[in-house]
């Protein structure tokens, strides 16, 4: 018999895993040219060719009890190191080799930081909409998951996060450039976040930490930059991953950094570093570790996913469906005309489209498309998205 809580996990798992399994079943039954599947952020680039290189270069070594053995749980110190002075170097910041941990993407790295932070019973406060797999990390530690709406124009309210923070509220997950909705939060709005969350601290006489979950921070569109996120409040814990700035996903690989202004700084390094063994990750995979250090100055290429970006936005015009105007990362969130997701995403599968409901992300009234496809696959949507829109009409 399995636990209770894994029972209610299976039940609520994750629509967009489901949609990605659907996806693969229409394809096999229906064929490739049949199924527009924009379910799964999974990066339809390789990754750029420096990685490859990296990898052979990597294997070449003479070394190889030390590119595939253990080492300590944080990662190679060399690597750490190298990402430290890196991120040192492009945003000012004072990152210690110790407070950056080598994690198995952003998902492990979040899982890591939560269980460092969380006794049972502590809060966690999130952003509507955001990415949904947040509820099971914050419950895998006996967290409680606290949704606070964005503004009108989704961003933080800091005002509403502060009034939400409490006595135990432990820690405030913000992700820039968002997932679902391609906001981009500017230096104004992180400045307005970072003064409510050290106004909440004091108040309750504890760090509230801010989480910044970031596997998108390079891909930012029309020449705009995402302001690094740590700059603005001392104690912030940085999740980045390489999934998708260097089409990674499946390698598992990213870091947590650390602030060295943080409260509790080295108790944050130890506790990171224990998690990552505890939570049986032990550390992460050791030769993309050495890989993404000898990519430190390779660039998504963020042309192609704009190019769709505005392919997307035209199949979109043409069919008469409103969405969010993205800014960064790679998703649309389109309205559903009469609000009701579900029936939305359901009317748009038997047209072979899969689109993601909001519900996911603890939202109603729209679906989320992610265009990290092929560029053809959204040419190809339009006729269906056209029908899907008729249907309202
Ligand atoms: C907002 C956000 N956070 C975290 C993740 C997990 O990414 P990773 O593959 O690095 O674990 C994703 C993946 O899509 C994401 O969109």
């Amino acid at each position: 018999m399995i636990s209770k809580k894994m029972r209610a996990m299976i039940n609520s798992s994750s629509a967009i895993r489901a949609m990605f399994e659907e996806g693969k079943r229409m394809t096999a039954l229906l064929g490739e040219d049949k199924v527009f599947d924009f379910s799964l952020g999974n990066p339809n680039i390789a990754p750029p060719p420096k990685v490859a290189e990296a990898i052979a270069k990597e294997v070449a070594t003479d070394d190889a009890v030390f590119l595939h053995g253990y080492m300590s749980n944080a990662g190679y110190d060399d690597v750490r190191e190298r990402i430290a002075a890196k991120l040192n170097a492009d945003f000012g910041t004072g990152y210690r080799k110790e407070g950056v941990i080598m994690t198995v993407g952003a998902a492990g790295g979040l899982n890591v930081v939560l269980k460092a932070l969380l006794d049972e019973g502590d809060e966690v406060i999130v952003l509507t909409p955001y990415f949904g797999e947040y509820r099971c990390y914050v419950s895998n530690f006996g967290g409680v998951l606290k949704e606070v709406a964005t503004d009108a124009d989704l961003m933080p309210d800091p005002d509403a996060i502060e009034r939400a923070i409490g006595e135990r509220t432990r820690a405030v997950i913000i992700n820039t450039p968002n997932n679902p909705t391609g906001a981009v939060y500017g230096e104004k709005e992180l400045r307005a976040l970072a003064a409510a969350l050290t106004r909440a601290s004091a108040r309750i006489g504890a760090p509230v930490y801010l989480i910044s979950d970031e596997p998108y921070r390079e891909l930012v569109y029309g020449g705009a930059v995402q302001p690094y996120v740590a700059s603005f409040y001392p104690d912030t814990l940085t999740c980045y991953s390489y999934s998708k700035s260097l089409s990674l996903a499946g390698e598992r690989i990213g870091y947590i950094a650390i602030s060295p202004s943080a409260r509790d700084y080295d108790d944050l390094c130890s506790a990171c570093s224990v998690a990552t063994r505890i939570l049986g990750f032990v550390n992460a995979p050791s030769l993309m570790q050495r890989v993404v250090a000898d990519c430190l100055d390779v660039k998504p290429d963020v042309e192609f996913y704009d190019r769709n970006r505005k392919a997307f936005q035209q199949v979109l015009d043409d069919a008469g469906l409103q969405y969010i105007e993205p800014r960064g990362a790679f998703y649309l969130f389109i309205k559903a005309p009469d609000g009701d997701e579900a029936k939305f995403c359901d009317a748009a599968k038997a047209l072979g489209i899969l689109i993601v409901p909001s519900s996911s992300f603890g939202v109603n009234g729209y679906a989320r498309a992610a265009y990290c496809v092929s560029h053809d696959k959204i040419v190809r949507s339009k006729q269906a998205f056209a029908a899907l829109a008729a249907q309202y009409k």
